[in-house]
């Protein structure tokens, strides 16, 4: 059983990954990095790095594994409520004076959190003049968002949240049961389109109102979560808004004099034009 990986052996994996899978895991934290390794080596009973090696280039470990192994992609609907709650007190107005809008979610994991927001955008009349797209490396997690299907049990916490959020009516008006299952509204999903995309290395798409990037930079070592930020500011309308998760800050930004802090404990920041001189 594997019990400790050193710096060498998790270099050697992220190569052995990147030549299988072209996936980049060297701008990822590295503590966190070899615990995830760890249990995927615990879990398909590999005892050497050199095990794991003969299996990907075997072809015995498949993407999807890999990535649910080795990504985290634990999510909520209205996670942290009092951050959604400001999203409606401080950025709707904004969004509200755009005949349109487009809002990303990089991360979007299985997409509770965009169908959290697009109830709330529902609620203030904003749904129809919205674009939302959700994106992820991890193809597996962007088809449970497509479906928006989820698992009843968790269905109270979320009820909860989406009081805290503001909420002004009943979860349950969003969406229907069928056995032990939730499937979301399909309106709320007319206005979102999911698709891979890989913040170590694809880039900027669009131009966004919003970008809803939380929990997702905290995996990444401090040189890659630069060129994250990078891509995110890149991406931003001048004004736009960028929301981080509870446990990410900008203050080790290289460049942050393009966002201003909108409200330091929510982690919300607004592009700002560079001032000459
Ligand atoms: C913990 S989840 C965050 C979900 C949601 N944003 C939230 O806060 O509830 C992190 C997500 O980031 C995704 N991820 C990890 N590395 C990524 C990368 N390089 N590009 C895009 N997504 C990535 C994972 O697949 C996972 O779905």
């Amino acid at each position: 059983m594997v019990k400790a990986l050193s710096d060498k052996d998790l270099r050697h994996m992220i190569s052995v990954t990147q030549n299988a899978f072209d996936f980049d895991f060297s701008g990822y934290a590295p503590e966190s990095l070899k615990r995830r390794f760890i249990r995927l080596m615990e879990r398909l009973d590999y005892n050497t790095v050199y095990e794991y090696q003969y299996a990907v280039t075997n072809g015995n470990i498949s993407r999807e594994t890999l990535l649910n192994e080795i990504t985290v992609n634990v999510t909520d609907m209205f996670r942290d409520p009092e951050v959604f709650f400001q999203i409606v007190k401080v950025i709707f107005p904004y969004l509200k004076s755009f005949p349109q809008f487009k809002i990303w979610h990089p991360g979007c994991s299985s997409g509770q959190e965009m169908y959290s927001l697009a109830i709330l955008l529902k609620e203030h009349g904003l749904l129809r003049k919205s674009l939302q797209y959700g994106t992820d490396i991890n193809s597996e997690v962007l088809k449970t968002a497509e479906e928006g299907i989820y698992n009843l049990v968790d269905i109270k916490k979320y009820s909860a949240n989406y009081l805290e959020s503001g909420g002004k009516h009943s979860l349950s008006d969003y969406y229907t049961v069928k056995y032990q299952l939730t499937k979301m509204d399909s309106e709320l999903k007319k206005k979102m389109v999911f698709s891979m995309h890989n913040l170590v290395k694809n880039p900027s798409f669009n131009e966004f109102q919003l970008i809803i990037c939380r929990n997702v930079l905290i995996y990444f070592n401090r040189e890659q979560q630069n060129k994250v930020l990078s891509l995110l500011i890149e991406s931003l309308a001048t004004y736009g808004y960028l929301v981080l998760g509870d446990k990410e800050t900008i203050s080790f930004y290289e460049d942050n004099r393009q966002l201003e802090v909108v409200d330091k404990q929510c982690r919300i920041y607004r592009k700002i034009p560079i001032k000459d001189g």
